[in-house]
C-alpha cells in the first residue's frame, strides 16, 4: 500500500502527516524526516528519521498490544506509513520519568541524572499555542480535557509501558530516562495513540551516559541521523 494522495491529507504535524484511509474509521499516519525542537523554533530534515521512527514505533506498539493495552495502531503498510484507527486525541500528554532530566531538572533547579525512587508521572496540556503547559489530573478533569476514569487508565497504561520499555532498552544497554505518551478515545475506551520513538523519549547509553535520542538535535550534540541509525541497529540487529 502506498502513501495516500495529497487530497487525503487531514492534518500535518511537526513530524507526521495524517491521511484519510479507505475505511472512514481509519487513518494512515505518515512519518516525515522533519525534526523540530522548542515548539518548532528549531527545524531540520534528518535523513531516514521517518523510516526509522515508523518501524520503531510499530515495533513498540505491537509490544504494548501484547501487554493487553489497546492501541490505535493496526499495522505498518509502507516504510513510513502506518494504518491506525481514527481516534479523538485526548489533549493531555503523559510523561513518565525514571531519572531527573529535561524540563523537570530545569523547573526544580536540579542537575540531570538523579534516579527517582519510583517512576514519576506528569501531565501536560497539549497546546502548541501555549507550549504544552504542565497540568495536574485535577486540573485536567475540571478544565474538561479528560475524564477522571480516562486519567486513571492513562496512568496505569503508562506505567505498564514504562516497565516494558525499561526492560527492553535495559537489555540493549540503554537506560530509559523518560518518555511521553498520547492517548485517544475509541469506542468508549482509552487507547494508546501517537508514537513511541526516540523523538519522544530520553535514552542514555548505560555506562557512558551518551545520549541516543532527540536531545542530540535539541542540544547540538552530534548527528541525529547517525544516532538513530545506531539505535535502529541495536533494536533490529540490521543496518539502515
Ligand atoms: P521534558 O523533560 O522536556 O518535559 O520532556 C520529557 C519527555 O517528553 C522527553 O522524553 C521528551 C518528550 N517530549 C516530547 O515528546 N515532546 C515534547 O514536545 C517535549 C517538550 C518533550
Amino acid at each position: 500500500m502506498s502513501t495516500p494522495p495529497a487530497e487525503r491529507l487531514l492534518y500535518e504535524g511537526k513530524a507526521k502527516q495524517v491521511y484519510a484511509a479507505d475505511a472512514p474509521d481509519q487513518v494512515v499516519i505518515h512519518y516525515k524526516d522533519d525534526a523540530t525542537a522548542f515548539n518548532g523554533v528549531k527545524k531540520a530534515s534528518i535523513a531516514d528519521k521517518g523510516v526509522i521512527n515508523c518501524r520503531i514505533s510499530a515495533f513498540f506498539m505491537d509490544k504494548v498490544a501484547a501487554l493487553g493495552i489497546p492501541t490505535a495502531f493496526i499495522r505498518q503498510t509502507a516504510p513510513r506509513d502506518q494504518l491506525c484507527h481514527r481516534v479523538e486525541i485526548i489533549p493531555v500528554e503523559v510523561v513518565v520519568r525514571n531519572v531527573v532530566a529535561g524540563s523537570l531538572a530545569k523547573r526544580l533547579g536540579q542537575p540531570e541524572g538523579q534516579r527517582l525512587a519510583r517512576p514519576l508521572v506528569e501531565h501536560f496540556y497539549k497546546s502548541d499555542a501555549l507550549n504544552d503547559p504542565q497540568i495536574n489530573e485535577e486540573g485536567a478533569v475540571l478544565m474538561g480535557y479528560a475524564h477522571g476514569w480516562e486519567l486513571v487508565a492513562m496512568r496505569e497504561y503508562s506505567l505498564s509501558v514504562n516497565d516494558m520499555l525499561l526492560a527492553f532498552w535495559g537489555d540493549l544497554g540503554v537506560d530509559l530516562v523518560d518518555f511521553k505518551l498520547e492517548f485517544g478515545r475509541l469506542g468508549g475506551r482509552v487507547v494508546l495513540a501517537d508514537e513511541i520513538t526516540p523523538d519522544g523519549s530520553r535514552l542514555w547509553e548505560r555506562g557512558t551516559g551518551r545520549k541516543l535520542d532527540k536531545d542530540v538535535f535539541r542540544r547540538d550534540l552530534g548527528d541525529l541521523s547517525e544516532t538513530y541509525r545506531e539505535l535502529y541497529r541495536r533494536v533490529f540487529g540490521e543496518s539502515i
